[in-house]
């Protein structure tokens, strides 16, 4: 039993990360040659407007916040736990990630019932949209899960996620900083390398290039149809068009 719980370990935290980061780049490059317009955010916001607003932008804000703290404890663990030697700034510091969990869970939910219920948005999302939506889903309820049933996370996230995290950066896997750790934080480790896996197959990559298709498309001009108002200037006489 104790042989196939390590190795289980071992596919979970050292296999599955590994092939996770490294298919990535290589399917998203693969992707983009083969379906460049998947990188093109679509723009759902055309349609319910308001709905769309109320939905993505607590998102937004939320997976912001969370995952800027996450790189903090990633990057400058030592600062991390500078600042939440003092109590009062490790309270501040959980409630301050427990609410923007929350935050994004709310924009999360009002995102996918929007999807659900709306004809136009439901057949425009592939089977692997709803894929990454229910991981992402899941993922947000694990980590908001971890935040209020193992508590001061963002301090043995510093002490014990980030050596074994900075460990597979380094090429040297050492999963023993995790052995011991609870199930929850497990699952939310284990679901946090699915989603980068499945990342490149989903709408999500268009992140990847998300401001520069502007910066490199080509020069266009907008030119009237019909005979140009009065006071502006008409359609110049050779329209770009774009490729
Ligand atoms: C796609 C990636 C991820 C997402 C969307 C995500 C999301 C979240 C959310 C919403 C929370 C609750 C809010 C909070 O307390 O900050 C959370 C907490 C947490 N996450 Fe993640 N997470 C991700 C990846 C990871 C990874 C890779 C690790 C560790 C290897 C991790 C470790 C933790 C820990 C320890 C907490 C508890 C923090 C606390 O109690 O202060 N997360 N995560």
């Amino acid at each position: 039993m104790a042989f196939f719980l390590e190795k289980l370990e071992t596919i979970l935290f050292v296999v599955l990360p590994y092939f996770a980061f490294v298919t990535l780049p290589f399917v998203s490059i693969a992707r983009y040659k083969r379906q460049p317009r998947a990188y093109m955010k679509r723009a759902s916001r055309t349609i319910e407007n308001r709905r769309h607003f109320l939905a993505v932008v607590p998102f937004h804000i939320g997976i912001f916040v969370v995952l800027a703290g996450h790189l903090l404890a990633f990057f400058i663990p030592g600062g991390l736990l500078a600042w939440n030697s003092r109590p009062i700034r490790l309270y501040a510091l959980e409630v301050t990630g427990l609410a923007f969990g929350i935050l994004t869970l709310v924009g999360m939910i009002g995102a996918i019932t929007r999807r659900m219920g709306n004809p136009k948005l439901k057949s425009a999302t592939t089977t692997m949209d709803w894929a990454l939506y229910a991981l992402l889903l899941v993922q947000v309820i694990l980590g908001i899960s971890v935040a209020v049933f193992n508590r001061w996370g963002s301090s043995w996230f510093a002490t014990v996620l980030t050596p074994y995290l900075w460990s597979l950066f380094a090429l040297r896997p050492d999963t023993s900083f995790i052995t011991g750790l609870p199930v929850l934080t497990k699952l939310h480790i284990v679901n946090a390398y699915l989603l980068f896996l499945i990342f490149p197959h989903t709408r999500l990559v268009h992140m990847l290039v998300a401001p520069f298709p502007a910066i490199w498309r080509k020069p266009q001009a907008a030119g009237w149809r019909r005979p140009a108002p009065q006071g502006v200037a008409a359609a110049p006489k050779r329209l770009e068009t774009r490729a």
